[in-house]
């Protein structure tokens, strides 16, 4: 079976051999070439004789069968031991087929339709040769200075492990060993979302409450999955760096939340605890890294220069070497790699999974499933096509298919993106209606643009103003100090919105943002983000009323960017606001409200929804027991259309203060007009334990509010009692 085949393979490598398994290099090999211009060994034969020699387990970023076809030649008839490569790659929305980035995705709170695109990045990604992908990350991303937010599902904690072990599925299928299984890696373990003032690889300071509490349970949502591997984060907890911290990844991550996979370092970050001012130098990097519970060592080289020396001179038991190689061999035994070292390697695969029909169609679905309306005043939208008004389209982003996709799509060709002006040229009966003016550059004024762009207007019946960030302004190293459009696009924004036309804004962008002005101030706004292949297609269905906007703001949009850090779950403190224009020695900002212009879980459709009838089986819940919530949903416009149905809980009284309200169910529904359903939720004590004393998870017997609403703002309210009157047993 596999443990012994890998025991026996474990028993006749060298050290080299061990430490190579350990290794996972950027690739260089043509065509499997890497992306990234400034990655790589950059001379291919040098790689090839890595690869001979045993020293390198896992290339990644490259793509295509070509390469991989010869590079796992190399690997498996040429080493001494015939052990096949791993071949990985950052596939975090779509390798050709682009899907909405994952915080756009997050927006259409549906693990299923998460699942399903996670599987068709995984079909076309094994098609191109790969076995794994470095997503989904998981991070909670509590400031929305932090670059990354866009990689993940936002600032809620439960929505980011529902959607996280929804992809986990979707990447890895049902059977690993099928080559259309894609290994996930959940990242970055752990507490990247926490970086002090949203500084990219900065410092964590952070409460174990807060820790465990918000941060790694999306985690364990993501293992419980199937994930079998994790990465370790860039950034220091509590002036320890994750990468060499064995107290996060082994006795949290192995003793007690039981992951069995391996875990990958990021980019060079064993190497950088040098730099962290935690190891002396790189030789001590390797040994700190190693015995904390890094397995496989991404791009620096350190485990290959220096872990058989580290070994020798007993600095490193031999046996910690062969617990991560045994890690890493099983997960390549998992997915069959030993009896099939050329699975995912088809060049018929290649041809035909790739940048098909059916994946662009999901990517439309998922965009429109992904725009969220957040205001849409005087039923502006949608535009009744049939009527042949004027549409004038302004802003850097109208026809641009540069920042169609967002970060990390870097696999996907721009070219073939559609952007707004297609779309709508596409799906408008008279097209000639329809004007497209830039207005301004994305960061820039151009000579006469503004001037253009308010004729443009004042000549239309409508506007719609496509204005926010590029793409190049979040994901990796992305960190701004504000979450604000640019100053020449506010300009544009301004001066368009003093014609006084109808304008909807279409915001493109990679984080909630902060709207000032004439876009905070227009009749309608839609969050569009970066939605990948099929964006423009999608916004036009939605402009249009072919498809019913239904998705809600996973990240709170505040008032001002000094808000941040903000979410939605945080404490009441001891002198909260508890009626509106309350100013005086409240927790608040002088001059800024304490709430979100639009908060978490808020979004509009066209038709509208109201809920009522909330109840509850019993107001007493018993210690073993669960309590039935339902709620009446009616559709009470005039179209059909979708509600996402959220339940939130707040614990009164609690021996750790408690959030002023948590998110613990939501239900999507699709009804006709005129049509009501019931939504039934169920709770019980586990919904309701807390990190506790000693940080043990723990349910206190006390009153519980509850709320059943269209966001995480008002609601219908209940409350109900935990009752301890089954004590624990001993
Ligand atoms: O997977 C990524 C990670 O999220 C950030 N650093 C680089 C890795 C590999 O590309």
């Amino acid at each position: 079976d596999e443990v012994a085949r890998v025991d026996a393979l474990i028993a006749k490598m060298t050290l080299e051999e061990k430490a190579g398994q350990m290794t996972c290099l950027a690739d260089s090999f043509r065509p499997f070439n890497p992306p990234n211009p400034q990655v790589g060994i950059q001379d291919e034969k040098r790689l090839a004789d890595e690869i001979r020699r045993g020293r390198v387990g896992c290339l990644f970023n490259g793509i295509g069968v070509a390469g991989a076809r010869r590079a796992q030649e190399i690997a498996v008839e040429k080493s001494r031991l015939g052990i096949p490569l791993l071949f990985a790659g950052d596939v975090i929305h779509g390798l050709k087929t682009i899907f909405p980035v994952p915080l756009a995705e997050a927006a259409s709170f549906d693990p299923d339709l998460c699942q399903r695109t996670a599987r068709a990045a995984a079909v076309e990604a094994t098609a191109a040769g790969l076995h794994l992908t470095f997503a989904p990350m998981v991070d909670v991303a509590r400031d929305q200075r932090w670059g990354r937010v866009v990689e993940g599902a936002g600032e809620d904690a439960t929505l980011t492990g529902i959607l996280g072990a929804a992809r986990v599925r979707g990447f890895q299928g049902r059977d690993l060993r099928r080559d259309d299984s894609l290994l996930a890696c959940p990242k970055h373990f752990a507490a990247y979302g926490a970086v002090a003032a949203g500084l990219e690889y900065g410092q964590v300071d952070i409460s174990e409450e807060t820790l465990r509490e918000t941060h790694l349970p999306p985690f364990g949502a993501a293992f419980a999955a199937g994930a079998l591997t994790t990465m370790a984060a860039f950034n220091e907890i509590n002036g320890v760096p994750a990468t060499a911290d064995s107290e996060l990844l082994t006795d949290i991550l192995r003793g007690e939340m039981k992951f069995r996979g391996f875990v990958f370092s990021d980019y060079t970050a064993d190497e950088e605890l040098v730099a962290h001012g935690f190891a002396q130098d790189d030789r001590d990097a390797a040994r700190l890294a190693v015995l904390a519970g890094v397995d496989m060592s991404m791009q620096s080289g350190l485990y290959i220069r220096y872990l058989p020396d580290l070994v020798k001179s007993g600095a490193v038991p031999e046996g910690t070497v062969d617990v991560a190689v045994r890690r890493i061999l099983y997960v390549k035994a998992a997915i069959g790699l030993f009896d099939n070292p050329y699975r995912s390697i088809s060049e018929e695969a290649e041809r035909t999974r790739i940048f098909t029909p059916a994946h662009r169609a999901l990517a439309r679905e998922a965009a429109g499933r992904s725009i969220v309306l957040l205001r849409n005043e005087g039923g502006l939208l949608p535009i009744d096509a049939s009527k042949g008004q004027k549409i004038a389209l302004i802003g850097p982003f109208g026809e641009d298919r540069a920042n169609l996709y967002g970060p990390w799509a870097f696999y996907g060709d721009p070219d073939k993106g559609v952007d707004i002006a297609s779309g709508l040229r596409a799906a408008l009966p008279d097209p000639g209606r329809l004007t497209v003016t830039r207005g301004c550059d994305i960061d820039a004024p151009v000579a006469g643009g503004i001037d253009e762009a308010v004729a443009a207007a004042k000549a239309a019946d409508i506007v719609l103003l496509a204005i926010g960030e590029s793409q190049a302004m979040s994901g990796e190293a992305q960190s701004r100090t504000a979450i604000e459009i640019p100053p020449a696009q506010q300009a544009l924004a301004d001066a368009v919105a003093a014609t006084g036309k109808p304008v909807a804004i279409l915001l493109r962008h990679g984080r909630a943002l902060a709207l000032h002005g004439g876009v905070a101030n227009a009749q309608a706004i839609l969050a569009t983000w970066f939605l990948g292949s099929e964006a423009g297609h999608a916004i036009a269905d939605i402009l249009l009323g072919k498809v019913d906007p239904s998705a809600k703001l996973p990240v709170s949009f505040p008032w001002e960017s000094g808000q941040e850090p903000f979410f939605y779950d945080r404490k009441s403190t001891g002198r909260p606001v508890t009626a509106a224009g309350q100013t005086e020695y409240k927790a608040r900002y002088a001059t800024t409200d304490n709430s979100a212009r639009f908060p978490f879980g808020h979004g509009l459709g066209y038709t509208d929804f109201t809920l009522d009838q909330l109840k509850l089986s019993d107001s007493a819940l018993r210690w073993d027991a669960a309590i039935e919530i339902t709620v009446r949903v009616t559709n009470t416009g005039k179209r059909k259309g979708s509600e996402v149905v959220q339940l939130y809980t707040r614990d009164r009284v609690a021996s750790r203060t408690r959030p002023i309200r948590e998110l613990k169910r939501m239900e999507r529904v699709t009804l006709g007009p005129g049509e009501s359903r019931t939504v039934r939720f169920s709770l019980s004590r586990v919904d309701l334990e807390f990190v506790g004393a000693r940080n043990r998870r723990i349910a206190e017997p006390g009153d519980f509010d509850l709320w059943v609403g269209q966001s995480s703002v008002g609601g219908l309210k209940g409350s109900f009692t935990l009752f301890a009157d089954v004590p624990a047993k001993a």
